[in-house]
């Protein structure tokens, strides 16, 4: 008797073992680590001005679709450009209808690391 407890118990050690493996192993969908550290950089400067949801203004333009529109938005500047240019010297090109109020340290604020994660994220807005 003393040993199909010892059987059975160890048969639940396997059982449970295996359980929780398969729980750990789960394969979650990971988004580029480095975007989503980029949308942190934006939640945490540029939400309070800046919406992701189209046709939302609170102080500046819905950054919605930013990446395409950036793409045409300066004659011989690539999106990725006219995005690093409209965060470091906002007052370079002003969005029409709005005024030049953006923050202008963000060059001094941000590390580089952040600034890049931060375009990353913005360029996946088309
Ligand atoms: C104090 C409010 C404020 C904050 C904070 C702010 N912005 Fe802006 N932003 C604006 C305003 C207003 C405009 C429109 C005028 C202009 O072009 O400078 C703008 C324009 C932009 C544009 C150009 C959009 C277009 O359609 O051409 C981009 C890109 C942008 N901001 C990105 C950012 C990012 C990224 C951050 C965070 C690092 C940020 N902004 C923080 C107010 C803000």
């Amino acid at each position: 008797m003393k040993k199909i407890i010892s059987v059975i118990s160890v048969l639940l050690m396997f059982l449970i073992a295996a359980c929780s493996a398969g729980t750990k192993a789960e394969p979650t969908p990971t988004p580029d680590p480095f975007v989503v550290k980029g949308r942190q950089v934006f939640n945490a400067r540029c939400a309070t001005c800046h919406a992701l949801e189209p046709n939302t203004t609170i102080i500046g333009p819905s950054l919605a679709g930013v990446a395409t529109r950036a793409e045409t938005r300066v004659p011989g500047l690539s999106a990725d450009e006219y995005i690093q240019i409209s965060i470091l010297r906002p007052g370079d090109y002003v969005v029409e209808g709005y005024n030049n109020v953006m923050i202008t340290n963000f060059s001094k604020e941000l590390t580089s690391e952040d600034m890049n994660a931060l375009v990353a994220f913005l360029l996946t807005l088309k």
